[in-house]
């Protein structure tokens, strides 16, 4: 298949700009666009055979469930069989932005959108691009990020274009992400609010609107506990090399990276360090990339995934990386690197 590439500037386009992609989406395609948090892989949640193709261009496994993007509020009652008050209270403070709601599915959505759950995920993404996509399509869009599954979410259409050229009919490049990260998964069937997936909506935004917001307990690494959304249950977010996360002060985090970094690199091994711009300066060995500032971790959460795969393409053996405190969106940060690393998490 050959992969078309449409350039938009998402602060500046006509519709006419994004039709074509809209008429493939309606044509049971796949179409690859940008998101406020990472680039989505599209397909109209309606039609069942568009929507298993994205399973296949992605390797996803089928049991992992995916969020249906709408164009507005009105659109989640097509798709969801109640909206819990609680919700509606999100959507007004949240929406549009980087917060998906799990709510119970109406039986008209394809199992493909589920994968057999009884709930069904909805967002609505604040991205010019996106948005207008989805409205100009008329049909609720059902989309993962575009990455081959298991592969660093994409924050630019280069992303999209490494992992899935080739295998989708469109990638409509509107520059780098915003956020970085993927947006924040939350339960309210139980009318509380549950985290599955932190992410750009952060936990004390949301504990601002119920102080009894609580993070689902098997997002820690515990043995035997599944997490509710089912993908975070596989090794994800992962670059080639093997990752280590280090926490601790920014002190002792960037000393043990420097021991590290020279031990690792006196084996002769390459050594990728994926650093914050105030610890960079004082790494001597190995390939340093600085992902962000301490000062802003919405900074670090905006550069993580490109440094992840520039550390395949550097060909590194090892990547030692540093953790950041986990409050407001550093909580998103450490979960994908903690699932980068696969808990290999070293107390510094
Ligand atoms: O920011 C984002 O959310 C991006 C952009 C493209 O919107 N999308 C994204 O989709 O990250 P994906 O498929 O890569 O991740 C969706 C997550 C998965 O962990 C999935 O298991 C979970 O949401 N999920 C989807 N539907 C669910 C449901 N009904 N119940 C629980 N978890 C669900
Ligand atoms: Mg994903």
């Amino acid at each position: 298949m050959n992969t078309k590439i449409v350039q938009i500037n998402p602060h500046s386009f006509t519709p006419a700009a994004l039709a074509e992609a809209a008429e493939l989406l309606r044509a049971g395609k796949l179409v690859a666009f940008p998101t406020e948090t990472v680039y989505g892989l599209g397909a109209n949640a309606n039609d069942p055979a568009a929507v298993a193709a994205i399973f296949t261009a992605k390797g996803r496994p089928s049991d992992n469930p995916l969020i249906v993007h709408v164009a507005d509020e009105e659109e989640v009652a097509q798709i969801a069989a109640e909206i819990p008050p609680v919700a509606i209270t999100l959507f007004r403070r949240f929406w549009p932005g980087p917060l998906t709601v799990v709510l119970p599915a109406k039986r008209t959505v394809p199992t493909e959108v589920t994968a057999g759950l009884p709930t069904v995920a909805v967002r609505l993404p604040s991205h010019p691009v996106a948005r207008e996509l989805i409205r100009l399509s008329g049909v609720p869009v059902a989309a993962p990020s575009a990455n081959r599954s298991g592969r660093p979410s994409p924050t630019l259409a280069s992303h999209v274009w490494e992992d899935l050229a080739g295998r989708i009919a469109m990638i409509v490049d509107g520059g780098p992400t915003g956020v970085g990260v993927e947006s924040t998964v939350v339960d309210v069937t139980s009318n509380r609010i549950v985290i599955l997936r932190p992410g750009g909506v952060t936990l004390e935004e949301l504990q601002e609107i119920d102080p009894k917001t609580a993070l689902d307990p098997a997002l820690g690494f515990a043995p035997g506990q599944t997490p509710k959304a089912p993908g975070l249950k596989y090794t994800h977010y992962a670059p080639k090399a093997p990752v280590v996360v280090y926490e601790g002060t920014p002190r002792s985090i960037q000393e043990a990276i420097r021991q590290t970094a020279a031990a690792e690199t006196a084996q002769g091994k390459k050594v990728g360090i994926l650093a914050t711009a105030e610890n960079a300066p004082a790494y001597t060995a190995g390939e340093v990339l600085v992902a962000g500032s301490r000062c802003d971790l919405t900074t670090v959460a905006a550069a993580l995934y490109d440094a992840l795969r520039r550390f395949d393409e550097l060909q590194v053996d090892l990547i030692l990386a540093e953790g950041v405190p986990e409050e407001g969106i550093g909580l998103a940060v450490m979960n994908r690197l903690r699932k980068a690393a696969g808990g290999n998490v070293v107390q510094a």
